[in-house]
């Protein structure tokens, strides 16, 4: 069997169902999500688009526990978050989940190299010295491993955090407007990464995006108004992005 073959038949890596999100009380409510049913398939990209205060980054939180919806259901692969205490969401967030953020979040006083390995260093494990190696090969950190994040530009620097997502294996990463902080040559060259690393590595991803071309590296595209979904799209060009986008807005 293919490696496309053998993802097209595993189960989706993420599913939410009826997922609402309710901040505030009483005159200061604000749905923020109202009733998300979405499944996220295991091996493919699939970037979130949606007008600001659509919900994406809500719903990206809820998806990756880092903060609890106010009904519905999520599972990672097998696991399903509601219900789990904090201590196990930490450990699920450890093992099972990558994040890439705007801020490339690097610590300052290490190397490339160190930050890159510190996630497994945490969860005591040992980095997979084939995988550490093909990780660095791919992102074209080489040269870079032993320079600090102030050493290196923006785009390095999330290369750098692209990285440290990949080596642990995760089911998914999740990732915030990852070339929100870049210029449009070292985005492309992020996303680029992310999706060398989903054709090469297997790597399921989800990204937030407000950015057409970037939505453009997915292979799917889900679109989100008033905390609903309300279209998707498939095989994503720049032009059917926009268009789509257009239609939601107009
Ligand atoms: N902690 C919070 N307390 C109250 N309201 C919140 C909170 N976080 C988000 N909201 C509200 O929920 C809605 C969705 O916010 P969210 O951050 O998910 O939007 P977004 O689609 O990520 O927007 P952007 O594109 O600007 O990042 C907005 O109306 C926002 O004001
Ligand atoms: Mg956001």
């Amino acid at each position: 069997m293919t490696l496309t073959e053998t993802r097209r038949q595993a189960p989706p890596a993420v599913v939410a169902r009826a997922l609402t999100k309710v901040y505030g009380q009483g005159d200061a409510q604000v749905h923020a999500l109202s009733g998300v049913d979405v499944s996220f398939a295991t091996g493919a990209f699939t970037a979130i688009m949606g007008p600001s205060g659509s919900g994406k980054s809500t719903l990206m939180h809820c998806l990756a526990g880092l903060d609890s919806a106010t009904s519905g259901t999520v599972h990672i692969g097998d696991v399903e978050l509601t219900g789990l205490s904090d201590k196990q969401l930490t450990l699920l967030r450890r093992e099972r989940i990558g994040f890439i953020f705007q801020a490339f979040n690097l610590l300052p006083t290490l190397t490339a190299e160190q930050n890159i390995r510190l996630p497994l260093e945490i969860a005591g494990r040992l980095a997979d010295q084939q995988l550490f190696d093909r990780v660095i090969a791919t992102v074209g950190l080489k040269d870079r491993l032993k320079h600090k994040p102030s050493e290196l530009s923006g785009g390095q620097q999330q290369r750098v955090a692209v990285a440290r997502a990949l080596i642990s294996k995760p089911q998914v990463i999740f990732a915030d407007e990852p070339t929100g902080n870049l210029d449009s040559r070292s985005g492309a060259e992020v996303l680029s990464f992310l999706r060398t690393s989903v054709r090469e590595l297997g790597q399921t991803i989800v990204m937030v995006t407000h950015d057409p071309v970037a939505a453009s590296y997915a292979d799917r595209v889900v679109f989100l108004r008033d905390g609903a979904l309300i279209s998707e799209l498939a095989q994503p060009s720049p032009q059917t992005v926009l268009d789509t986008l257009m239609k939601l807005e107009g």
